[in-house]
């Protein structure tokens, strides 16, 4: 199948800084994705459409309500579940903020002991560092986490642990974590379980419920713009129960059934955790591309974004200079996100020269994840902080990570680029601040 096709805005040329036009390459979405064209198709068709949600009468507000509610069945359906399940969809405006709401919901208690990993964004370590106690799994040499560590520290803590927050996917690595086993330990220590699912939606089939009721996933979130939609729309998939027994973290209206002068009676879920005026486009274009990637098939997916990898991986071994993280021997529980660096060459300019000289779009940095990237490059706590208070950020990596559309002729690019710049002479050996808007 030609999945290229399917996507809009990715073979619009670009202007060198030599004048040369290039079709550019973005080996960068983990970052952030093209729209598929479908998703582009729903947000026009409807621009002219659009009403007030769950507030208005009126055939525009009934419109969006109701289309508005129908992508929640689709919501849903991409996680195995449907509307009479234990599980609703909340919508926000990102991961980053559904984890937030989670860490500021579920957590009563500054005292609640919360597990995650070192392997973490730093969406799902720092707002439970706000709420609780937050202890870490550390991770292997290679950057894996060890399912034993998991419950030795649920075993240590004596049922103290409330919650244990993992990643799906790692930003950094790709690696791949075995959520259902860490579901099925968690609840066997009586915590709950919630994954931040931002890299995994796109990528590979998620199944909430697993095989059986322990391995079930209680809180899911993911955000629409790492999925083939734009930015602004996100989501939790959660347990109602939890939800219900809860006041929301974020209030104002539509998430009231009263307010008196001294008492709010609160509505039911979903609703109750979505105040405000909701984002219509912004949720129809999620639901679109996630139905998309569904009929696209993920053993689909699966497959041509592994062949991709494995070609990538298996020739950046041999380039002379180029460092990889993570294992390169075993690669199967790795979604395609490559971190490397190359000898001797600041890791902000090898990405301004891949993205200036060929058109190839990379992250470079610690990607959000400065624990993780820190250990990776077998950095000390105290290296990495004199690092930062220096102002010098010595410390860092380029990634590639990959999408549905991207092709081998692409990756063929991408290696000539990189192994022409890792055998070419380097005349700023010397460590220089990268230049260019360089987040970290
Ligand atoms: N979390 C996103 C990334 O890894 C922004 O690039």
């Amino acid at each position: 199948m030609d999945y290229r096709n399917l996507y809009d805005g990715i073979d619009e040329q670009v202007k060198l800084p030599s004048g040369a036009f290039i079709t550019p390459i973005n080996f960068d979405n983990g970052a952030t994705t093209p729209p598929l064209k479908s998703v582009t198709k729903i947000i026009a068709d409807n621009i002219q459409n659009y009403g007030p949600i769950a507030r208005g009468v009126g055939f525009k507000g009934e419109y969006c309500t109701n289309m508005f509610d129908d992508c929640r069945k689709k919501i849903l359906d991409f996680f195995g579940l449907s509307e009479c399940d234990s599980h609703t969809v909340v919508y926000t405006k990102s991961d980053t903020e559904s984890l937030n709401i989670l860490a500021n919901t579920l957590i009563k208690n500054k005292d609640d002991m919360i597990l995650t990993t070192r392997m973490e964004h730093h969406a799902n370590d720092l707002p439970f560092r706000n709420v609780g106690k937050v202890v870490y799994v550390d991770v292997d040499k290679l950057g894996r986490i060890n399912i034993d560590d998991i419950e030795e520290t649920l075993i240590k803590y004596k049922g103290k642990i409330k919650i244990i927050t993992i990643t799906g996917a790692s930003n950094v690595t790709g690696y791949i974590n075995p959520i259902h086993e860490v579901a099925a330990l968690a609840h066997k220590y009586n915590a709950l379980i919630i994954v931040d699912g931002a890299q995994l939606i796109a990528h590979k089939k998620v199944d909430m419920k697993g095989s059986c009721e322990s391995e079930s996933i209680d809180f899911f979130t993911f955000s629409a713009h790492k999925a083939y939609a734009p930015f602004g729309s996100g989501a939790i998939v959660g347990r109602k129960d939890y939800l219900n027994s809860n006041t929301p973290f974020l209030s104002g209206g539509g998430c009231v059934a009263g307010v008196f002068d001294d008492n709010i009676i609160w509505t039911g879920v979903p609703e109750k955790f979505e105040a405000g005026t909701q984002n219509f486009f912004g949720v129809i274009a999620m639901a679109k591309a996630m139905e998309d990637l569904q009929n696209i098939g993920f053993n689909n997916i699966e497959n041509h974004e592994s062949m991709l990898k494995n070609y990538l991986i298996s020739n950046m071994k041999k380039i002379r200079n180029v460092i990889l993280y993570g294992d390169t021997i075993y690669t199967d529980d790795r979604i395609g996100v490559i971190a490397f660096n190359v000898m001797e060459r600041e890791y902000g300019d090898l990405a301004i020269k891949m993205a200036t000289e060929r058109g190839i779009s990379l992250r470079a940095g610690k990607f959000c994840a400065h624990p993780y990237v820190y250990r990776l490059l077998n950095v000390s706590n105290c290296d990495a902080y004199r690092d930062v208070v220096s102002g010098e950020y010595c410390y860092g990596m380029v990634r590639a990570s990959l999408g549905l559309y991207n092709t081998k002729e692409e990756a063929d690019i991408f290696l000539n680029q990189l192994e022409y710049i890792a055998n070419r002479k380097n005349p700023n050996r010397v460590y220089r601040k990268p230049k260019g808007r360089i987040r970290f």
